[in-house]
């Protein structure tokens, strides 16, 4: 018997390749799954994510896969379809349609975004917890006041809260009036949040060491007893500098978590001294002032539980003795705290202050020639 040559039996393979993947391109574009949209106005962002559409079925790629070219050539055919659906061409149709393919971008990047955020340490606490949803929520009180430095100290803030889930902002202004400009802030990153205001009494606003936030933390607590059953309460001031890595620390505080902050007085440091079993023996700290509990600000967490139990506690207007004020009145012994960040040896919150910038000259920007301009909207900002 002669053999077949291998080259026949190569180009009879290929034929019939060449045959199936006719068959298949034939098949689809008679379902009109091939590159067609029938209908811009039924064109689905589900499409592109590989989502079945819910039982529309009009013809439509129902399972495409997230791609950047899925959305491109998604767009492609909605950009063709114009004009040549029968339908006329008027500015409002051009509007909608381009209406929806910015609907379907933005689908498009929250997906992918989303996806990226689990699988990855973008978002160190949602990483960390996996797909927990059920976390104990930081209540953080932030005290806050109007001066140059306001928006961006609260915008640098706000953009560290991103990446901390469950989370709730307590914004309390010392002011008579709540700010527009604060409001649209806290609106505009979404992270869950109460915007609170409390002044400072009139008393202490005359005296050199002014007891500052402290009316503020005040109305907080008052709020966190009126809305929340468990949880954990943290006074973070606004112009702190905080690594998303300390919410996680302080998350299941029991009674009190206390941890190092640095940029603390001259020393640069405020911390609880840990012994090598790991319980919490003396404090350091530049200031010890005679305070039982020397510690920062936000050096410590409560829990809801401890606020609710002691419901009668709050700050005392005593500057620099503000803290400890108010963890005394708490009743706690030393193995009540909760050393966090591994045993107090990391710090993962600075005390930072931010530059103090002169008020600006406002009456150069108030000027007629900008009545009516983007500096007359610019003003709100200007302190
Ligand atoms: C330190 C402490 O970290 C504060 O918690 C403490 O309240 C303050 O000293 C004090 O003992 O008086 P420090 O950085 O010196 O903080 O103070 P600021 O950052 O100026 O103020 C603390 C917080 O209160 C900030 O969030 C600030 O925005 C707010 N604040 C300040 C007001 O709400 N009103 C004011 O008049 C001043
Ligand atoms: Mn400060």
């Amino acid at each position: 018997m002669v053999p077949r040559a291998p080259l026949s039996k190569m180009a009879a393979g290929l034929f019939f390749i060449c045959f199936l993947i006719y068959l298949v391109i034939i098949t689809r574009l008679e379902s009109g799954q091939f590159g067609t949209v029938s209908d811009p106005a039924s064109f689905s962002s589900r499409m592109l994510m590989n989502h079945p559409t819910s039982g529309s079925g009009d013809g439509i790629l129902l399972h495409d896969t997230i791609s950047n070219s899925g959305v491109i050539t998604a767009i492609d055919n909605m950009v063709n379809q114009i004009g040549t659906a029968g339908t006329e061409l008027t500015e409002t149709r051009v509007k909608d349609i381009s209406n929806e393919i910015a609907k379907q971008i933005a689908d498009y990047v929250v997906q992918k975004l989303g996806k990226t955020a689990t699988n990855s340490n973008v978002c160190y606490g949602c990483w960390k917890h996996g797909n927990n949803t059920d976390l104990p929520v930081i209540y953080l009180v932030t005290p806050t006041y109007r001066r140059p430095e306001q928006i961006p100290d609260l915008t640098r803030l706000a953009q560290t809260l991103l990446n901390v889930p469950a989370v709730h902002w307590i914004v309390v202004e010392d002011s008579s009036s709540l700010s527009t400009v604060i409001a649209s802030l806290l609106k505009r990153y979404g992270i869950p949040h109460t915007h609170l205001k409390a002044q400072m009494p009139e008393k202490y606003k005359k005296s050199k060491l002014k007891p500052r936030g402290v009316a503020n933390r005040n109305a907080a607590l008052d709020w966190v007893r009126s809305n929340c059953k468990s949880g954990v309460v943290y006074f973070a001031d606004d112009d702190n500098t905080y690594d998303i890595r300390l919410f996680e620390e302080m998350r299941y505080t029991k009674k009190v978590s206390m941890w190092p902050v640095g940029l603390v007085t001259k020393v640069g440091l405020s911390s609880p001294v840990v012994n090598n079993k790991g319980v919490v023996i003396d404090f350091f700290d530049g200031w010890m002032a005679n305070r039982k509990f020397p510690v920062d600000m936000a050096g410590f967490a409560v829990s809801v539980q401890l606020v609710l139990e002691k419901s009668d506690v709050y700050m005392p207007y005593v500057p620099g003795h503000e803290e400890d004020g108010f963890l005394k009145k708490l009743d706690i012994t030393p193995t009540d705290i909760e050393p966090k960040a591994d045993r107090c040896t990391q710090i993962l919150v600075w005390h930072t202050q931010t530059k103090s910038n002169s008020p600006a000259n406002r009456t150069t920007a108030a000027g007629k020639r900008y009545k009516g301009t983007n500096i007359d909207m610019l003003q709100e900002w200007i302190v």
